[in-house]
């Protein structure tokens, strides 16, 4: 791996979700400050071209998986394949979701099940298989991706989106009072709109164009804003745990 200094020089970090939109651009970022980085995805093909060319960008410091987040087994493949190949893990981003627009009337128990499984059993499962490694380090940074749909209510997605990053926040909260006794923050990142593919596969340009009238800071956000706010959380400068952190343009003010 590159011996490039930064602010995460020498660590492990997964990010999950990580083949397009926001994940792929926080392990690019993360890799950028000199973490190497674990890519995974439940996207195989897609997640290893996004490696390839941060390995490129960064020197050789990413590693594809594919991943499913919602299966126990597939988990912990990921975090043993991480420990063997990089030797540790100290940085876990949960960035791994899906949305559906569904209103309540036609929101099948199927599809309820498959929105709050990938965005909170998903980021449950993938935290409490990192928890053994970080324990032992005295040290970890989990970062959590919620929403502003987890602050207030969602924009684009149904009640079960709504439901699902509103329980992220909840774990956040809960793990964060229990782990820090080992050196380990959690914290939750809750984006507004972010000029990714899933908002614009959920959106018509005039409605995007609309959303971004009605923001304080007149635009959409951009994944390299999120991650950079995530860097800081998986630096050891973070005095912070237990948080969810607004990053919106000003669109939810709590
Ligand atoms: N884009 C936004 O406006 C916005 C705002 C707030 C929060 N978020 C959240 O940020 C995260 C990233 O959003 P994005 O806009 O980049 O989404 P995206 O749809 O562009 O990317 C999501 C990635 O997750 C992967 N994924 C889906 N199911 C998976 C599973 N079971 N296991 C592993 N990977 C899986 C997809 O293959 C995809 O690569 C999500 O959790 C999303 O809910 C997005």
């Amino acid at each position: 791996m590159g011996q490039s200094e930064g602010k995460l020089h020498n660590q492990v970090a997964i990010v999950t979700g990580a083949a397009q939109g926001m994940g792929a651009t926080i392990a690019g970022r993360l890799a950028a400050e000199g973490a190497t980085v674990v890519l995974s995805d439940i996207n195989a093909e897609k997640v290893a071209l996004v490696a390839e060319s941060i390995n490129a960008a960064a020197g050789d410091r990413a590693l594809a998986m594919r991943t499913d987040v919602t299966k126990e087994d597939e988990v912990a493949e990921m975090v043993e394949t991480t420990v063997e190949h990089c030797g540790t893990v100290g940085i876990l981003v949960n960035n791994a979701g899906i949305l559906y627009p569904t209103r309540i009337d036609y929101v099948t128990k199927a599809e309820w099940d498959e929105v709050l499984d990938v965005n909170l059993n998903g980021s449950f499962l993938c935290s409490k298989a990192v928890l053994p490694t970080m324990k032992a380090n005295k040290f970890g940074r989990i970062v959590n991706m919620s929403s502003s749909a987890g602050r207030s209510v969602s924009t684009l997605g149904g009640v079960h989106y709504t439901a699902a990053k509103a329980g992220v926040l909840g774990l956040t909260r809960g793990m964060a009072k229990e782990v820090a006794p080992f050196g380990i923050t959690v914290n939750a990142v809750c984006p507004g709109l972010i000029d990714t593919e899933m908002a614009r596969e959920n959106c018509s340009p005039e409605q995007l164009r609309a959303y971004e009238e009605s923001f304080p800071i007149p635009r959409l956000g951009t994944p390299e804003e999120v991650a950079q706010l995530i860097v800081f959380l998986a630096t050891d400068a973070a005095y912070i745990t237990g948080a969810a952190i607004d990053i919106n343009g000003g669109d939810l003010m709590m």
